[in-house]
């Protein structure tokens, strides 16, 4: 319900025209974006690396709605994978409305094509975000499209969907690497669980699922405790190795648990954000937590009392 309404208000064209890029909220963005430059990500690289940490690099943006900002989008994601040192072991998140998918489902198949290719031939590897519901399908297909000739892209579900218990099944079934997150985005009850205990529910069971069948390369994206020490217990009863799967979490949230459990030995992989298109995703990490959502409230009344 919070989130719900958090994503309406912040998504609003007018409360996000009253923050622009600049304003006490961009020091908000900066505890979750690693800056504005490729710089600024590439620094962070190398801090999170310096702990024991993996690392994803996430360019932002999303919604593309020309053609050119998609070819530039999977451009920049080349860079991103060039200028790194080590590429090696680093993997890149693409979302594919970043990369066209708004515009024509081959052109995003075209376009992240390119940044898996480029990927493969420096050692790296590319997990497709999941974004809204309504992409779910076309998202799932161009993946399975891409992974014929490259089997290390995955791609995140959502536990907060209905459906996506069957979509676990069939990537397990076809080897597709799956990132598992509890979901962001604001979706009607028909196609997601309406209840927060729900959708933990639904992310324990899925979990079991992923972590249990043999082989696979699972991806644990959550910093909620109970679930890391589920995901901790069913590793154990399975015997699967350690270097078998990861657990991820996001840059700016709890650095405790991420250096934590890589200092008892797991993988832990950091997904570190950067550039200009910060707003949307700040909003997603706002409604996730409500002391983020208090200060953010706090400026925009500050800010209007002003103007
Ligand atoms: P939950 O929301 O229950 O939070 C558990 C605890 O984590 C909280 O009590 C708090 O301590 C901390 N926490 C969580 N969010 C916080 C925040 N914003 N600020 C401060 N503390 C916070 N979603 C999606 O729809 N598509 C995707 O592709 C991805 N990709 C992705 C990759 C990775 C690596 C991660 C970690 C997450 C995603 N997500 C995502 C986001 C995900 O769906 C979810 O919204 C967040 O991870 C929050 O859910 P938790 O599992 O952390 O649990």
């Amino acid at each position: 319900m919070l989130r719900t309404v958090v994503l309406s208000v912040t998504g609003n064209p007018l409360v996000r025209g009253l923050f622009g890029s600049r304003g006490p909220v961009r020091s908000l963005a900066l505890r979750f974006v690693a800056g504005e430059t490729l710089e600024d990500a590439l620094r962070v690289v190398d801090e999170v690396r310096s702990s024991g940490r993996l690392v994803t690099v996430d360019h932002l943006g999303e919604n593309v709605t020309t053609p050119a900002e998609a070819r530039s989008a999977a451009t920049d994601y080349v860079k991103v994978l060039e200028r790194a040192p080590q590429s090696e072991g680093l993997n890149v998140a693409v979302k594919l409305t970043q990369l066209g998918l708004d515009l024509a489902p081959d052109l995003a198949l075209d376009n992240t094509g390119a940044v898996v290719a480029a990927a493969a031939k420096l050692g790296a590897t590319v997990t497709v975000d999941m974004e809204s519901s309504g992409y779910v399908t076309a998202i799932l297909d161009i993946v399975r499209r891409l992974h014929v000739s490259h089997p290390s892209v995955g791609v995140a579900l959502q536990a907060s969907l209905h459906r996506s218990g069957k979509d676990l099944e069939e990537l397990i079934e076809a080897g597709v690497p799956v990132r598992l997150c509890k979901g962001a985005y604001r979706e009607p009850s028909h196609v997601a669980y309406p209840r927060k205990s729900q959708v933990d529910a639904n992310y324990a069971g899925m979990l079991e699922m992923l972590l249990a069948t043999p082989g696979g390369y699972p991806m644990v994206a959550t910093h909620d405790p109970a679930l890391v020490a589920r995901a901790k217990r069913i590793v154990a009863a399975t015997g699967r190795p350690r270097d078998s799967f990861e657990f991820q979490m996001l840059y700016g949230v709890r650095p405790d648990l991420q250096t934590a459990l890589a200092r008892q030995g797991y993988r832990m992989r950091v997904y570190v954000p950067y550039g200009s298109e910060w707003y949307p995703y700040l909003t997603r990490r706002m409604a996730e937590r409500p002391a983020n959502l208090v200060f953010f409230l706090s400026h925009l009344r500050a800010r209007s009392g002003r103007s």
